[in-house]
């Protein structure tokens, strides 16, 4: 059964030039500079996916020649990037949106437990938006996402999508088993986890290539813990199941 049969919130770009772009990102040689600008380039295209379904009210305009019924955007629209990688993401949706909030949310994956951990969260105590647009390239575990989208509703937040690059069919089973009112906008969706949390074939550290910061082999996305090992076949265990 295909994933998008499976997970009816899934929403997969089939725009030749996302893949276009996405092979182009995916590529070891793209230099940061380059990955920096096709993640801008692929934010645009799947947000503007994203948004195809945001309700519009009519609004009174004139045009040079008459008056007529035009519609403007209703929801309020959150844009909620997760550091660090979704940083990248942030621009080319404000474009698309110019009157959406920007709120952090850092978090960040610890190697061993592959569990999300957060470290900064200033979002005020009662909703200010009513669609949240969570902003993150990787969709691996998806515990990143389903902790993101645990804060977002715990804050009041009426709906909430994901809008990221690549997703790991683990990430999906996970995010879409803890939230699946939540819609999943993605540029792919790739083969696997790797033993290690890396999305496969996947285009490595999303925030390493945007900014950058290339610690060494130990970080590296190749390199696995036993514990880490045996969390990710939980993972595809649970996938597998009925
Ligand atoms: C990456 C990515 C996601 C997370 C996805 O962030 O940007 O936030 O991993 O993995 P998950 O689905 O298994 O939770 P990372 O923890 O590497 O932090 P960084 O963006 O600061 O590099
Ligand atoms: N985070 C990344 O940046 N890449 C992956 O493949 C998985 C998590």
């Amino acid at each position: 059964m295909a994933l998008e049969d499976r997970y009816p919130n899934l929403h997969v770009s089939r725009h030749p030039l996302v893949a276009h772009k996405l092979s182009l990102l995916r590529d070891k040689r793209t230099d940061p500079k380059q990955f920096r600008e096709l993640v801008r380039e692929l934010s645009w295209l799947i947000g503007y996916e994203a948004m195809a379904d945001l309700t519009t009210q009519p609004r009174p305009i004139e045009t040079p020649l008459e008056a007529m019924d035009g519609l403007r955007v209703e929801p309020k629209v959150g844009l909620i990037p997760v550091l660090r990688a979704g940083l990248g993401m942030v621009e080319a949706v404000l474009e698309l949106m110019p009157s959406a909030e920007v709120w952090h949310i850092g978090l960040y994956r610890d190697e061993r437990t592959l569990k999300p951990v957060e470290y900064y969260n200033k979002l005020p105590d009662a909703a200010t938006v009513q669609v949240c647009l969570i902003l993150d390239p990787m969709l691996a575990t998806g515990g990143s996402s389903a902790a993101t989208v645990d804060i977002l509703k715990a804050w009041g937040a009426a709906r909430i999508k994901q809008v990221s690059l690549i997703a790991a069919p683990e990430g999906i089973a996970t995010l879409s088993g803890a939230h699946p009112d939540v819609d999943i906008h993605v540029a792919a969706v790739d083969r696997e986890l790797n033993q290690r949390g890396y999305i496969v074939p996947g285009l490595g550290d999303a925030g390493d290539r945007q900014f950058g910061t290339f610690a060494g082999p130990a970080s590296e996305p190749g390199h696995a813990h036993d514990e880490t090992a045996e969390i990710v076949r939980r993972l595809q265990r649970n996938l597998r199941a009925p």
